[in-house]
């Protein structure tokens, strides 16, 4: 596994604010209908640990494993856990990367956000072959799904503009069709600025695979609910459960496939964002 997030780990937090301001909510709720109990929370590429604060909060007794393949990246979720007492003594930091990561034998939620246009075909249906297995009964995997959902050409995009001291910083993000059926090519570029003289150009590109939820339904054979609300953004939450485990409170359901959220788990106003 290549690991793309090394050269661009410095600026990730101001990535990290805007995507948990916008996908927290949906995974609190999510997370929050669970019952107490059910079973360790496994995150899979946890990244600097913003939504292991949100997990932590929605499950305050879960024990979380926060799984985390790029180095760099996951100094800034150890640092991250080790200075909050609410985390350290309940998230353990591992760096595994699927499809070889190591899993718990009983997981009562799995959390995978920002991850699964990383992984290939095969990748994706092995790791849900293997958390439908290790599945507690009633217990979810929560997956966020980015904007791509087929590959197109995105022109140049001013995606994030941030301010850190003097410093101004832009995040450009830019794709095309990566030749493959699915398959994206994206080019992102940070530019720092001090004042109006540009200091810095960091630049990298990345393979992402485009899915949706329908796509999640079909190579995972669970139950698949978008839950993101009403509202329309660059991100889709959606919780996939086992067809033989409906998330309590959940009406049965006859088939497998995508369904419609189930009403226990649609986004709350009311579910907050740790900070
Ligand atoms: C877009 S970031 C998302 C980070 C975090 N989940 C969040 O939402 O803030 C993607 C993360 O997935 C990790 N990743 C990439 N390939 C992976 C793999 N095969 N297995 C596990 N994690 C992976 C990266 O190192 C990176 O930290």
């Amino acid at each position: 596994m290549r690991d793309y997030y090394s050269p661009m780990a410095e600026f990730y937090e101001l990535v990290a604010r805007r995507q948990a301001a916008a996908s927290g909510p949906p995974l609190a709720a999510a997370l929050s209908a669970l019952p107490a109990g059910i079973g360790p929370v496994v995150e899979i590429g946890a990244g600097t640990g913003r939504l292991t604060e949100v997990i932590a909060a929605a499950l305050p007794t879960a024990p979380i494993v926060a799984a985390e393949p790029s180095a760099t990246m996951r100094a800034i979720l150890t640092s991250r856990v080790a200075s909050r007492p609410e985390l350290r003594g309940r998230v353990t930091v591992v760096d595994g990367a699927v499809p070889g990561l190591a899993l718990p034998p009983r997981i009562g939620a799995a959390v995978v956000f920002g991850v699964a246009g990383h992984l290939p075909g095969p990748d994706r249906v092995t790791l849900w072959r293997r958390l439908r297995e290790r599945l507690a009964p009633g217990g979810i995997i929560v997956v966020e799904l980015m904007g791509a959902r087929t590959p197109r050409v995105l022109p140049p995009t001013l995606t994030v503009v941030d301010t850190v001291g003097r410093r101004r910083y832009e995040w450009w993000v830019e794709g095309r069709p990566g030749g493959s059926p699915g398959l994206m090519r994206f080019t992102t570029t940070w530019r720092v600025y001090h004042g109006d003289k540009l200091v810095r150009t960091v630049d990298d590109s990345y393979d992402w695979w485009t899915q949706d939820a329908a796509d999640l339904a079909a190579e995972s054979g669970l139950n698949c609910a978008d839950v993101s609300g009403a509202a329309e953004g660059t991100f889709r939450v959606v919780v996939l459960t086992a067809t033989t485990n409906p998330p309590v409170g959940a009406p049965p359901r006859a088939t497998q496939g995508l369904d419609p959220p189930p009403p226990d788990i649609r986004p709350s106003r009311r579910a907050g964002l740790a900070s």
